[in-house]
């Protein structure tokens, strides 16, 4: 088995870790006045500072060399160039021509896919318009006042992260709803009061198959004829985004009203592809094209710049050393921007449906930990809920902050006490207090190991002049490409998902057992029994 962990450089940071393992990151301070300038980049307008980690020079070394044994230089460029490197479903994996400029050429299969893709941005910025500017009408000759996202998984979280993040610059005449799961409660709310003759649905599908997403939509196509009763309507009120032509016109949409896109974009990739038209209705094409310029800046960066100056890789490689030299479980993202609430929801997908594998790309089972399970809330209310645990709780969580210079929304102290709080939290996890501290606090003694905190808990902190657009596109290009080089050093496929399938298929199963009383089942005694709790 070709071992990530019997490389030279694996075997060098194991044996460094036990070295560094217990050295407290103010001792590491102590030691280099220049550490905070020092071990920080400001590239694209992102000030990135990774002082505040468990790691020395050597250690920061070891890591670079892991990268260049393991080539991560030449095959980070795999992925821009078309290279099928999603192996198992032999595709190529090219999100990053999504956001490539018109002149550029990238050949799949000796066909170059970049005018494909500006074909259909064209086309969703002329629909975009049209709904925005009210001279798209409905069937009863209404404007559209409300767009309806149907889509789950990529096809949602990307969407509705997106949307969330950017409704400051969104048309506030619209109104946008989400549906994803197929508990019905979620479209029943999502249409509350909302007139079907005002009404837009997109249904966003890669393959159009998706039990959630089917189901969602035929209860909606049902809602709307409840209201209008004319199938005619149905063109006016649902358009379609997917790969699968064939299914789209057979649930009734227009292949006029289809935006497509291709084998090429996983799901969990798809922000940029036409799975964003919700997107840029809500923001319009020109804020759109300022996020997908965002994304380009980041991919450029992260193609071009060398390993060490290369913010993303950066990224991977400190997740390699918390997830397995430290054994660290889980990776937490505090974006101190309330906008930016979806995003954690946003990265779990990224993250952990491309980086949760078992085996490696040759389907040997692999005895080292892949991807961290990726967590967060937005600052502060984290503050007030789980920090606890970070600070005196007995695991190691390593934390990523961003924030912003300036707010949105300007009102008083509002943004100093946001920032104030992102900067003291860093500060308070990885330095900590002492019982000496405390004690000269004239604390009790009873007290002082409570009110102790050990610190030596690592963040990184990415601190951003204004959340934009293009600052929203560099900073989900980065986590991407993070996922990428984790994926290429623990020699996983992160373009897959098939870990997902199983489920599916017992549900596909189950709902007629759950359907029909009668029909015999013949699971394990624990599912047979919870199939005849719901029967009864
Ligand atoms: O749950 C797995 C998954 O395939 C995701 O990867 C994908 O984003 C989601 O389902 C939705 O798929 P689709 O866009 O094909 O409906």
């Amino acid at each position: 088995m070709n071992h990530i962990t019997n490389t030279q450089s694996w075997k060098a940071l194991e044996n460094h870790f036990e070295e560094i393992k217990n050295v407290h990151i103010k001792t590491l301070f102590g030691n280099d006045k220049e550490r905070g300038s020092k071990l920080s980049l400001n590239e694209l307008g992102i000030y990135f500072d990774y002082s505040k980690h468990r790691v020395n020079d050597k250690t920061i070394d070891l890591l670079f060399k892991l990268a260049e044994e393991l080539k991560i230089d030449s095959r980070r460029e795999e992925m821009f160039s078309g290279k099928k490197i999603n192996k198992t479903e032999n595709r190529a994996v090219l999100h990053t021509a999504l956001r490539t400029p018109k002149s550029a050429s990238i050949l799949v299969d000796g066909h170059n896919v970049v005018p494909d893709v500006h074909e259909v941005l064209d086309k969703m910025a002329s629909f975009s318009n049209k709904i925005r500017s009210g001279e798209w009408k409905g069937y009863t000759g209404k404007i559209i006042k409300n767009v309806i996202n149907i889509g789950i998984g990529g096809s949602d979280l990307g969407p509705v992260m997106a949307y969330e993040s950017l409704k400051h610059f969104s048309d506030r005449s619209l109104n946008f709803k989400f549906v994803s799961n197929v508990d019905g409660s979620d479209f029943a709310e999502a249409v509350e009061g909302l007139d079907a003759e005002e009404s837009l649905f997109i249904i966003s599908s890669k393959t159009f198959t998706t039990l959630e997403t089917m189901t969602n939509a035929n209860t909606a196509r049902d809602w709307f004829l409840s209201q209008i009763n004319n199938p005619e309507a149905i063109a006016k009120h649902f358009v379609a985004v997917s790969t699968n032509e064939k299914s789209v016109i057979e649930f009734g949409i227009d292949p006029q009203n289809m935006f497509g896109f291709w084998d090429w974009v996983g799901g969990r990739y798809s922000m940029t592809a036409a799975i964003g038209l919700s997107t840029m209705i809500a923001i319009g094409a020109e804020n759109y094209h300022k996020m997908l310029n965002g994304y380009h800046q980041m991919d450029e960066h992260f193609r071009n710049a060398p390993l060490r100056k290369n913010i993303p890789v950066i990224m991977a490689l400190l997740g390699i050393w918390y997830n397995n030299f430290f054994e660290a479980e889980t990776q937490a993202v505090f974006p101190y921007e309330n906008y930016l609430k979806r995003f954690p929801a946003y990265l779990q997908q990224l993250t952990m449906e491309s980086n949760g594998k078992q085996v490696n790309l040759n389907g040997e089972r692999i005895d080292y930990q892949s991807g961290a399970i990726y967590w967060g809330e937005p600052g502060t209310n984290g503050q007030h809920s789980f920090y606890q645990l970070i600070h005196q709780g007995t695991k190691l969580i390593p934390v990523d902050f961003i924030g912003f210079k300036k707010s949105l929304n300007p009102l008083g102290s509002h943004q100093d006490y946001l920032i104030a709080n992102m900067i003291a939290q860093g500060e308070a996890l990885a330095f900590g207090k002492t019982k000496e501290e405390v004690k000269a606090e004239g604390i009790t003694d009873d007290l002082v190991m409570h009110k102790v905190f050990e610190g030596n808990k690592p963040s990184s902190t990415f601190f951003l002049d204004q959340l934009s657009p293009e600052n929203l596109g560099k900073l989900v290009a980065m986590y991407e490409h993070c996922v990428y080089v984790q994926g290429l050093i623990w020699d996983i496929n992160p373009f897959d998902q098939m870990g997902v399938e199983l489920g599916k298929v017992l549900a596909m199963k189950i709902i007629p057992e759950l359907e029909n009383d009668e029909r015999e089942i013949n699971h394990d005694s624990s599912t047979n029994a919870l199939i005849n709790f719901y029967r009864k």
